[in-house]
């Protein structure tokens, strides 16, 4: 990062040089790393929109511009030249493998698919009801604890055995992702196979039968790929935040990726693409055409799911592949489904009105990548889960890079203290009179 000049800023009589730091692709962040010790200030920026909490090599994104990099790769040739293994290996060690470290990577991937029987009795502790973003985050937790000497929250030791728990749980996490949703559907469980890629594994351990293979036309797997792909990392969003914060106390990446999961499940982030699909079954059972619900989500009585984002200005980059590969597939799967002529109309119907338009508000990764999943057979409430499994290798080389960093802190933020200033204790017979009168 480049050290160009510096912003005095003056606070009263005291005066702050700050730093002015520029990154590779020209951003421009006042470094105010030394502003309390200083002068006692800090800064507030409720939702961090303007603060950049670490320097990171992995993923660029111009949010006016509509762009985003996979370490300087443009998404949109990743999508049409790459697949989700070979872009997870780039995402996590910063280059394309060669033919050699692509194959390695792929084969500690394949054979570590299967998991240890017992967590297959952990399963059993959930209720039917439990939501497979919970039982997931619990599973990888418990993951750890099947590999002691990969979880230690010794760092050294930690990094050291990095890449053999990044294999580990690449691939584990669709075994017990597929493994959930077998168990509580009452299905036997489908064991993981050789000769089949990433993406066709799953969907093999999702839908299979026992000595019945579930057959699908080859594109099928190919979209769930890409689906992965678009997912794989995002900077630093609400999950992956949680992951770098949990991670920079020391905690072993199992327990990171575990916290990342439950940031990951809310309806404003991951959990939108399940929240999309709902939405559009509201609509199309209540037998509007989207004009009533653009309405109210105009007045703020409800959120057009799948629209909006905190970085992009512009369409998502995601999104417009999504959208191309979602007309694709329900094409080539034969499916008529009318949720995909309802999310045209709003599409159409946003993008022509003034709410939207001056609010920068464009279709989102999640948007169409509900439909797709609907298409593919995926429980609505999986929805998020899969969007874990593609987040998972960016997870990893967030955290890798946040453990690397010589000298990293641990992540504490300040705040604006707005409560009560020191009193004195009231003894409890003395509140009595405190009790709102019944
Ligand atoms: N529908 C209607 N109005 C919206 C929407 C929406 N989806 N999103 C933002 N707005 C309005 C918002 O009410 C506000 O209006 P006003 O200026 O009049 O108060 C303005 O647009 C700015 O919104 P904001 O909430 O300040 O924006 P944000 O950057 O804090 O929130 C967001 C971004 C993604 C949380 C939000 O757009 C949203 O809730 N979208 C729907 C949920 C969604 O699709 N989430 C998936 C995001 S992409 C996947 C991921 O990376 O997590």
């Amino acid at each position: 990062m480049a050290n160009k000049t510096e912003i005095r800023v003056t606070f009263g009589n005291r005066a702050y040089n700050a730093p002015v730091l520029i990154g590779t692709e020209g951003e421009h962040a006042v470094d105010i790393r030394k502003l309390r010790s200083e002068t006692g200030f800090i800064t507030y920026d409720e939702g961090y929109g303007n603060t950049g909490s670490c320097e990171s090599a992995i993923t660029f994104i111009d949010g006016e511009k509509g762009i985003l990099r996979y370490r300087g790769y443009p998404i949109e040739e990743l999508a049409a030249r790459s697949n989700f293994i070979e872009s997870a290996y780039l995402v996590i060690y910063g280059e394309l493998p060669s033919a050699r470290q692509l194959e390695d990577f792929r084969n500690n991937i394949l054979i570590g698919a299967n998991v240890h029987e017992g967590l297959r009795s952990s399963f059993a502790g959930f209720p039917a009801t439990a939501h497979p973003m919970a039982v997931l985050s619990a599973m990888l937790n418990a993951l750890g604890c099947y590999y002691p000497e990969l979880s230690t929250n010794n760092r050294r030791q930690d990094i050291e055995n990095f890449d053999k728990t990044a294999t580990v749980l690449i691939s584990k996490v669709r075994t017990l992702a597929a493994m959930s949703h077998r168990i509580r559907s009452g299905y036997p469980i489908i064991y993981p196979k050789r000769g089949y890629n990433y993406c066709e594994n799953f969907l093999h351990m999702m839908f299979s039968l026992p000595g019945e293979d579930r057959q699908m036309p080859p594109d099928v797997a190919k979209v769930l790929d890409t689906v992965l792909l678009l997912h794989l990392d995002h900077e630093q969003n609400c999950s992956t935040s949680t992951v770098r914060m949990v991670g920079s106390g020391g905690a072993n990446l199992f327990a990171s990726v575990s916290a990342g999961v439950c940031a990951l499940w809310g309806p404003m982030h991951g959990g939108a693409n399940q929240a999309v699909i709902e939405m559009l079954t509201r609509i199309d059972a209540s037998g509007d055409d989207g004009s009533a619900f653009v309405k109210r989500a105009k007045s703020g009585e409800e959120r057009l799911m799948g629209f909006g984002h905190r970085v992009y200005k512009n369409y998502d980059p995601r999104a417009k592949i999504l959208h191309a590969q979602c007309v694709k597939l329900v094409d080539t799967l034969g499916i008529d489904d009318p949720l995909l002529k309802i999310a045209h109309r709003l599409e159409d119907m946003a993008m022509n009105d003034e709410y939207f338009k001056s609010r920068n508000l464009y279709p989102n990764v999640d948007f169409y990548s509900g439909i797709i999943l609907r298409a593919l057979g995926i429980p609505v409430d999986m929805f998020p889960v899969i969007f874990a499994l593609g987040r998972m290798p960016g997870w990893i080389a967030q955290w890798k890079e946040m453990a690397e960093r010589p000298g990293g802190k641990i992540y504490r933020p300040r705040q604006v203290y707005v409560g009560e200033r020191e009193r004195k204790f009231i003894p409890l017979m003395e509140r009595v009179s405190a009790e709102p009168a019944k």
